[in-house]
């Protein structure tokens, strides 16, 4: 066989916009003289061998949707040795020596292993709601799932101002604040309650306590992460300390991560899986291709796993500047 072959597949958590980075890497890697492969279901369906060819045409129509037209699946069995074998030995049946994974921290983990065990030529394309990898600005899914949390956030700041209630909202982000702040910043939220900082709970009763009575609402937003409960234990415990305010609680879930992706979104993931296909021609091992400063760029995969990327205190602070809560100076 004398043409390359790439396989595509998307792990872990869907996000809007993977579609927009499978359709780029299939035409970007075919007008490039490469055959492509589609892997459905993630590292689950590579190793049960679920796989397809294909063509330009079969990826068109689909960079509006969210989700992932190819599937996804968390696979404990692609952890062991054995299940990344059994991985291999379905790519070489299917003559693939490169392999595109659109996915989070968890996917490159089982990407990085891979590569190390095997001679497959590996390309990570970051792809998670949460924005939470190291080495990219920019994450596929942060900005869609970003803007449904401003969306969903408005409306419940309606009804909240309409009975002067005090409303804790949890989204999405189990290891980084990304959601959470930058959703508090872009709805005018009081609070946001996020893994990366400490004493969030002080933060809370300290705002609570000092709010009084004459303003129409309060948002705080809770990222699922934080080490001090989760959103229901908060509010519960809120009531019980504060019962001269009204409650109440909202959890927007799955929500977050469906829907049409944003042009942001289908852009950026457009122009990684280009990338993607340029570090193969290139015949490049393990790298991620992230997005620093509106370009692509190239980071090993194994130092995208071991680092970690947060929310800085800096950044805290300056949106603590323009909320009606200062907290006191440290
Ligand atoms: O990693 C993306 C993410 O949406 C996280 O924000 C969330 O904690 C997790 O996935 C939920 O995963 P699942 O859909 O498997 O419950």
């Amino acid at each position: 066989m004398n043409t390359r072959r790439i396989g595509v597949l998307t792990s872990g958590g869907d996000a809007p916009g993977m579609n927009a980075a499978i359709r780029a890497v299939t035409r970007a890697g075919i007008n490039n003289g490469f055959e492509v492969f589609g892997i459905r279901r993630g590292y689950k369906g590579l190793m049960e061998g679920d796989i397809f060819q294909l063509r330009s045409e079969d990826v068109s129509g689909i960079i509006q949707s969210g989700g992932t037209f190819l599937q996804t699946a968390r696979s404990a069995e692609f952890r062991t040795v054995e299940g990344r074998q059994l991985a291999y030995e379905q790519l070489k049946r299917y003559e693939v020596d490169s392999l595109v994974v659109i996915g989070g921290d968890g996917s490159f983990t089982g990407a990085n292993l891979l590569s190390k065990e095997t001679n497959l030529n590996i390309i990570g394309i970051p792809g998670t709601i949460d924005n939470d990898l190291y080495g990219t600005d920019y994450t596929i899914g942060y900005d869609t799932a970003l803007n449904t949390v401003v969306q969903a956030v408005d409306k419940i700041r309606d009804t909240a101002n309409s009975h002067n209630r005090v409303f804790f909202v949890e989204v999405m982000g189990r290891e980084a604040g990304f959601i959470a702040m930058n959703g508090c910043i872009a709805c005018g939220a009081e609070v946001a309650m996020i893994p990366e900082e400490k004493n969030q709970l002080d933060k809370v009763r300290n705002y609570l306590s000092t709010r009084g009575d004459k303003k129409k609402s309060t948002i705080i937003l809770v990222a699922e992460g934080i080490d001090e409960g989760n959103a229901t234990e908060i509010s519960q415990k809120m009531e019980v300390e504060f019962p001269q305010f009204e409650i109440r609680l909202s959890i927007l879930g799955h929500m977050q991560r469906g829907g049409s992706p944003t042009a942001k979104d289908r852009i950026v993931a457009s122009f990684m899986g280009i990338a993607a296909v340029e570090a193969l021609l290139d015949n490049q091992r393990s790298l991620m291709v992230g997005w620093v400063n509106e370009q692509p760029v190239y980071v090993p995969l194994n130092k995208v796993i071991k680092m970690h990327k947060g929310i800085s205190h800096e950044y805290v602070k300056q949106a603590e500047s323009i909320s009606t809560f200062m907290p006191p100076v440290e």
